[in-house]
């Protein structure tokens, strides 16, 4: 994940999303009393904007972010009475005590795919939780544009900076899951959650050549990496073209192959679990 900045302008396809997923549990959302931690909060305007209007009155939020300069940015630009932030990396082998059955919900939204220890991500939000605690989650199960970066890696050029460019690609296709909601569903019901909806729901997004580049720009972890700006934007163009081709290569014909109407396909995984009561 590249600046705060950076998300905000290439972050539609999240901001629909989200949108679309609140508005679908928006009578859920509506009972989530109390302290409600967003795993992933990333710069917060979601945050502040989508989620803390859908809860009641009453309710508190915690974001919670990996990075300390989306924390900053949250703190400076969305901060809120009922709405403060923190540093937790939901992977941690060490969660701070303090922080310990404190939440009455969690949400967290397109953030869980960058795990590469799913199964604690999750053993973690249970730990969080109090008992009798809800989930709602949503991160990428499968979007072909990841594949373009395993296509870049066989680029000598391009090979030193992406080395690691496999745990980039979000979790279930990184180790080529065929059932997907079906693994995530076990995954949950071993660690204790009750499941009261879990789903793989196909997705598209549509971009012009410019939002696609905004959007590649904000959320690939490699481009920082790049020593100077001209192969930054050597790279990004590459990236970009590479997955305008594995677009063509998997959409039907009849959808749109003009280079300035470009249709990503993408799943998302959905689930809102709970914790037993003790
Ligand atoms: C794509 S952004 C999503 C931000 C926001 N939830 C939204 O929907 O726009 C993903 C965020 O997850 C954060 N993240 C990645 N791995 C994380 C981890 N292990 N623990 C906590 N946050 C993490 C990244 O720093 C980034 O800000």
């Amino acid at each position: 994940m590249n600046s705060a900045e950076n998300y905000i302008t290439g972050n539609d396809m999240q901001h629909r999303d989200t949108n679309d997923l609140i508005g679908e549990f928006k009578y859920e959302l509506s009972l989530m009393q109390g302290k409600c931690l967003d795993i992933g909060c990333g710069p917060g305007n979601i945050t502040k904007d989508i989620l803390l209007p859908s809860l009641p009155d009453e309710a508190t939020i915690v974001g919670a972010d990996i990075s300390q300069e989306m924390v900053n940015y949250a703190r400076k630009n969305n901060a809120d009475n009922h709405l403060s932030y923190i540093v937790l990396d939901i992977e941690s082998l060490d969660l701070p005590k303090d922080q310990i059955e404190q939440y009455d919900n969690a949400v967290s939204f397109y953030c869980l795919h960058w795990c590469i220890d799913l199964r604690r991500a999750f053993e973690n939000i249970y730990k969080l939780l109090r008992p009798e605690g809800k989930a709602l989650v949503m991160f990428i199960a499968y979007h072909m544009g990841f594949e373009a970066y395993i296509q870049l890696k066989q680029n000598p050029q391009f090979q030193p900076y992406l080395q690691d460019a496999h745990r980039y690609l979000p979790y279930f296709q990184r180790i080529g899951c065929k059932d997907m909601r079906a693994s995530l569903e076990e995954m949950l019901r071993d660690i204790g959650f009750k499941i009261l909806h879990c789903r793989n729901k196909e997705k598209n997004f549509r971009y012009s050549k410019q939002s696609l580049t905004n959007h590649v720009r904000a959320v690939n972890p490699f481009i920082k990496r790049f020593p100077d700006e001209d192969i930054k934007n050597y790279f990004l163009e590459k990236l970009v073209n590479e997955i305008i081709d594995q677009q063509n290569d998997n959409v039907p014909l009849n959808i749109n192959k003009q280079k300035d109407d470009i249709v990503l396909k993408y799943y998302l995984l959905i689930a809102h679990v709970q914790k037993p009561s003790t």
